[in-house]
């Protein structure tokens, strides 16, 4: 296995990223990147690595999938008493990545998270299968349970309790994040990859270069 490791090693080829062919916005660039990477048909080109900071300053690190883009956030939802809620009301500065391995590109964004209103939330919520509304009452996130049965049992239950109306439990919504940096990475040839920094300074996103 040693050995194997070492050796994985990939040229990448596919593209370039250049001062001149970036968009100046880089919602716009990532919405580009983001529309080629579902068109690219890799498995779930929507997911992204969330991490966030404890109060020991411990940092946690999990997948969550991007359900919104708007002019100035990233929004996915999430249990509100999960660990990583927690963490977040403790520290409101969280990463996203984004990896899309047969593009060959990542999207780093750095900046602080809220909460979005009920109203978008329960929009959201309503527009998911029955099965999924059921499953964010079904599951007491981030917590121990004492078995797999138990979260049967309380699905079963959820389901008898409210039909085909489910209600968007109270502690289930979603997190706007909203960045201060975007970073968007291209593999290219030896090494020498492409990485353009867009940084926020008083309101207008400057572009700058960033050695691989
Ligand atoms: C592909 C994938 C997509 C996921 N999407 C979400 C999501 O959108 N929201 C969410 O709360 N958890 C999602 N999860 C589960 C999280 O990675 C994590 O296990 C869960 O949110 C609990 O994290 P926490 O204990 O740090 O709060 C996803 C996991 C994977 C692998």
């Amino acid at each position: 296995m040693k050995d194997m490791l070492r050796e994985i090693r990939k040229q990448y080829l596919f593209s370039a990223l250049d001062e001149n062919n970036v968009l100046p916005n880089p919602f716009d660039q990532f919405e580009l990147w983001l529309q080629e990477a579902i068109e690219s048909e890799q498995l779930e080109p929507t997911a992204m690595i969330l991490s966030t900071v404890d109060k020991h300053l411990q940092p946690h690190s999990r997948v969550v999938l991007l359900k919104e883009l708007t002019p100035d956030s990233f929004v996915f939802y999430t249990n509100y008493e999960g660990h990583k809620a927690q963490q977040m009301e403790f520290n409101k500065r969280v990463s996203l990545v984004f990896f899309w391995a047969s593009l060959e590109r990542q999207v780093r964004i750095e900046g602080t998270v809220e909460k979005i209103s009920e109203v978008l939330s329960t929009s959201y919520f309503k527009s998911r299968p029955i099965e999924n509304q059921l499953g964010a009452w079904a599951s007491p996130q981030s917590q121990l349970i004492r078995s797999k049965d138990f979260l049967e049992q309380q699905f079963q239950y959820y389901k008898q309790k409210f039909g085909n109306d489910i209600p968007k439990p109270p502690h289930w919504g979603g997190y706007a994040v909203k960045p201060v940096s975007i970073e968007f990475w291209q593999g290219r040839p030896n090494r020498l990859h492409d990485r353009l920094l867009f940084t926020k300074e008083a309101g207008i996103w400057g572009i700058s270069r960033l050695a691989p």
